[in-house]
């Protein structure tokens, strides 16, 4: 009989792609995902450590998975509870420690070697035996050692092309949880890139926690000839996914400004495929406080590099990330990054209230902001965002936007598709079209998202109206 798997992500897009994996890696072995937890053979909680206080609450969850695993064992059954991700790498044994009914720990690096530890778990008979931690920098890349991707997919898909950050912003863990910059093989991307767009993908976005300091190994067929230096950046990369027939949309996340290369800005402006939007963190309007966080651009850097993106792509809209009250950060801080906020015209950012991070440089800095003014300037930083993002929807009304169809709606005969500027599109639409790109009339305004109807006279339209 199938096992049943349950995963639980927290955090990015980057944990969603290694959940899909680890799943991909136990079919083989029989497990099948469910979305109850009580009835799972084994779960995962695939954890993210970005968040304040992300340990504790891997800690209560796992509280409340030791009740399940325990009315499960009373019942005769099993559940092996797997924790993964950058909770797991940066608490390591620790977990074991304070939850011992954990099986196995293992870090973003290494869940191409779940079956050996699931394995390895079940051998140690005794209920009360130490959980299994494996979270080393193998030599070996797990992307040499995983399945490949499950046919069965939706129409957009993650696919990671980069691992790990070498920047080392004083806030930040990721360095010490994802590890030193990898990238995958231009030629492994590509033929995973074909089999998504073979099972029915039209967009993917390429993922890496720094995207574009890619540096795969070039195809071989490349290497060598003049011009073609060994490795190829995100630019080129794209360039090279925009040839495969049937992938309609390119997007990657998350950049650095610092790498946002020539290659890249031409290829904003060589390539249709190539999304509109972009998500490139700034963190601040202040140099600095940019200094202070070691961001290596400061603000009149990242506005060329803002001025050069729009002269490649008129309509290319922006998004980004913000801290505010990082330590040190006064009024006139503060004020700044308002003020880039609009020069910028940014539509849309996550923001984040500092949070001191231990092991982080920017953790023991003098000058930590009181809770009462972080949470004053989040509420401000929040309040002008949703100001430009409310105007930035406003002008999408009486346009006609290319809309890809991803899903079923809410309601009966509704879709929900994306528009280039990453906005859900709710619209009244055959079952069938799922999958195509078609023109939508953009009519109102929903609060997250946009309300419209395909172009009269456009295939889709008629079928409707016959049907
Ligand atoms: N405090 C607040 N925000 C943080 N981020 C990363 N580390 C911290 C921290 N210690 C935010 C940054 C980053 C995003 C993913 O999370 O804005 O770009
Ligand atoms: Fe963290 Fe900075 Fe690396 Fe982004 S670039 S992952 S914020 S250290």
């Amino acid at each position: 009989m199938a096992k049943k798997l349950y995963i639980k992500t927290y955090g990015c897009q980057m944990n969603e792609y290694d959940s899909a994996r680890m799943a991909d890696v136990l079919a083989p072995l029989g497990y099948e995902p469910t979305g109850q937890v009580e009835t799972a053979d084994m779960v995962i909680l695939n954890t993210c450590h970005i968040r304040e206080k992300a340990s504790e609450k891997v800690f209560s969850e796992l509280g409340r998975l030791r009740h399940a695993k325990r009315d499960r064992e009373a019942a005769g059954q099993e559940m092996i509870i797997a924790v993964a991700g950058c909770v797991a790498q940066a608490e390591g044994s620790e977990i074991v420690r304070r939850a011992p009914y954990v099986d196995i720990v293992l870090g973003p690096q290494t869940y191409h070697r779940l079956p050996e530890l699931i394995a390895r778990a079940k051998r140690a008979a005794d209920p009360s035996r130490r959980g299994i931690v494996d979270t080393e920098f193998p030599v070996e890349s797990k992307f040499d050692h995983l399945p490949e991707t499950h046919a069965a997919s939706g129409v957009t898909a993650f696919l990671t092309v980069q691992e790990g950050c070498d920047k080392f912003c004083t806030f930040c863990v990721v360095p010490y949880t994802r590890g030193a910059e990898m990238s995958r093989p231009v030629e492994e991307v590509a033929a995973e890139a074909r089999r998504r767009v073979a099972g029915g993908v039209r967009e993917i976005t390429l993922l890496g926690q720094n995207v574009n300091a890619y540096h795969g190994r070039a195809p071989s067929r490349f290497i060598g000839k003049a011009g073609t230096a060994g490795e190829w950046g995100l630019g080129r990369l794209a360039r090279h996914l925009a040839e495969i027939e049937g992938l309609e949309r390119i997007r990657y996340t998350t950049s650095h400004p610092h790498d946002m290369d020539d290659e890249l800005i031409e290829a904003h402006r060589d390539l249709p495929q190539l999304m509109p939007f972009l998500h490139l963190p700034v963190q601040s309007g202040s140099d600095r406080i940019l200094a202070a966080m070691n961001r290596q651009h400061r603000t009149a850097d990242f506005l060329r590099i803002v001025g050069r993106l729009r002269s490649a792509r008129p309509d290319l809209a922006l998004s980004s990330d913000f801290i505010v009250g990082f330590p040190g950060e006064t009024e006139a801080d503060f004020e700044a990054t308002l003020a880039l906020i609009r020069e910028v015209g940014f539509v849309m950012a996550y923001t984040f209230k500092y949070s001191a991070r231990p092991g982080t440089p920017a953790a023991t800095l003098p000058d930590q902001v009181p809770e009462q003014v972080r949470n004053q300037r989040l509420d401000q930083l929040q309040a002008l965002l949703r100001e430009q993002q409310q105007a930035f929807n406003t002008t999408m009304i009486g346009r006609r936007l290319p809309v890809l169809l991803e899903k079923l709606g809410r309601h009966e005969g509704q879709l929900i598709g994306r528009s280039p500027y990453l906005q859900s599109v709710h619209l009244e639409a055959p079952e069938a079209s799922i999958g195509q790109i078609l023109p939508v009339d953009i009519l109102a305004l929903f609060p997250n998202s946009l309300a419209g109807r395909l172009a009269s006279g456009h295939a889709g339209a008629r079928e409707r109206l016959s049907a």
